[in-house]
């Protein structure tokens, strides 16, 4: 086989964005951050995320984009072309494959209570509860089995979709979604700012208690700037192993970044008013969104009308981020290996569907399960800290190493500044962010934690 296959691409500039944006808005801006914040302490949680967003995702975005676009490959290939000789950068790669599936695996979980909210929605039964109420019929779905057969469906779902291929099955469900979900979330934001919890809700997420701050919350923090902008496993590399040539990178991040983060901040001041007004917990962890959003219909004029809509469109938001994070390991499959696209497909699904089923259960059967000498073990938690908290950032590290000290530092600019936009006086800032503020802080972070 040829070192370098005949490479699909993206067909037009919107795909790129959409592509881009599609995986980095999902659950981990509507789901993930608002849990995240409200577990660490709210506004300090924001502040350190927004200075990750720039200090380390933007440089560790514009890194994937320049190693994808310039080699065509994919995340383990990518490496391999660059530094032949240096198998070490092999390392990148792995992780990048691996905790693709592994975020894949307990992502699926939390699309999969996507689906049923929507069914239930469609049913016009997630309207007019009370708190307790919402509660305890969250916590009886989530104990049953439903949840085991929604992960799968889901990742069914995706499937079809990824088989399909990039052009057809990507693109195309990424040009509507992104911007429509924004919309609706607009619009539902407005209507929680004029609930009676607003200005608790709001000082929550924007007023920084400094003392709150504490290594885990550090940790949290760069976690989700990571998490949210698929950063740190080469999934955005993979994708930039798309682009058409003449695709501006700078530009593409800032965009990219710019819409993740406005629907994070969306995403807060929808759901904390909620918390505030109706008397929730802000600590109440991954369950939290899905017990606020009913109370959100319920208060809200059509509320019966806007649910199914609102969380079919959180699935189809999931689907852009799980295809994207499914095709890191496609890629590697189908051109270093010579696998055929199906059943590099088939693969990815069947590990990602037997290890969700373990996630999926550690909210009912495998509940409070615990090994001997080990204690408690929690398979989604232990899933989703391992990949977001460390293998992403690990990752990142690598790859900012790799992009500021082994690449041609002239190949990266090039990378950076071509074709020539607005956005490439940026690149000789990205070029030192990269080279000595990216590998050094999250160094520290590490040791830190340890
Ligand atoms: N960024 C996605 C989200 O916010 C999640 C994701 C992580 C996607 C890693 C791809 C890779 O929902």
């Amino acid at each position: 086989m040829s070192e370098k296959p005949k490479q699909q691409l993206f067909t037009t500039r919107l795909g790129v964005i959409a592509a881009t944006v599609g995986s980095a808005v999902g659950l981990g801006n509507i789901w993930r951050f608002p849990y995240e914040a409200g577990v660490h302490g709210g506004g300090a949680f924001l502040v350190i995320y927004i200075l990750f967003i720039f200090l380390l995702g933007v440089p560790v975005l514009c890194a994937e984009f320049a190693l994808g676009r310039s080699t065509h490959m994919n995340v383990l290939g990518c490496f391999r072309q660059l530094k032949p000789r240096q198998p070490f950068w092999k390392i990148v790669g792995i992780i990048g494959v691996a905790s693709g599936v592994m975020i894949l695996s307990f992502y699926s979980v939390i699309a999969g209570w996507t689906l049923e909210y929507f069914f239930v929605a469609l049913r016009g039964d997630v309207t007019g509860h009370t708190t307790a109420e919402l509660h305890s019929m969250f916590s009886e779905f989530t104990t049953g089995w439903r949840p085991v057969m929604w992960t799968v469906l889901f990742l069914l779902v995706n499937y079809c979709v990824i088989v399909r291929g990039v052009q057809k099955g990507v693109e195309k469900a990424a040009n509507i979604l992104t911007p429509a979900l924004m919309v609706l979330l607009a619009v539902f934001c407005i209507n929680s700012l004029t609930m009676s919890g607003a200005a608790d809700g709001l000082a929550f997420l924007f007023k920084p208690d400094f003392s709150q701050i504490t290594p885990a919350v550090v940790i949290g923090a760069m976690g989700q700037a990571f998490f949210s902008l698929s950063l740190g496993l080469g999934c955005m590399l993979t994708y930039a192993s798309y682009f058409p040539d003449e695709t501006p990178l700078v530009r593409s991040a800032a965009v990219t970044v710019v819409l993740d983060i406005l629907t994070a901040l969306m995403a807060g001041m929808l759901i904390f008013p909620v918390v505030f007004t109706y008397g929730f917990s802000p600590q109440e962890g991954p369950t939290l969104v899905f017990e606020v959003l009913p109370a959100i219909f319920t208060q809200i004029s059509g509320g019966a009308l806007w649910a199914p809509l609102f969380f079919f469109m959180l699935f189809l938001a999931s689907l852009t981020s799980t295809i994207s994070m499914s095709e890191i390991g496609i890629a590697w499959l189908t051109q270093d290996r010579g696998v055929s696209r199906g059943k590099a497909c088939a693969v990815i699904i069947a590990i990602a569907m037997v290890c969700g089923v373990a996630c999926a259960l550690s909210f009912s059967y495998w509940a409070g399960m615990s090994l001997p000498g080990i204690g408690e073990i929690n398979i989604f938690n232990i899933f989703d800290y391992t990949s977001s908290n460390i293998l992403l950032p690990l990752g990142g590290m690598l790859i900012s190493i790799f992009a500021g000290w082994m690449l041609d530092r002239n190949v990266l600019r090039r990378e950076l500044t071509t074709p020539v936009t607005a956005f490439a006086v940026l690149a000789p800032a990205i070029v030192f962010l990269l080279r000595y503020v990216c590998p050094v802080m999250i160094l520290v972070i590490f040791v830190a934690n340890l």
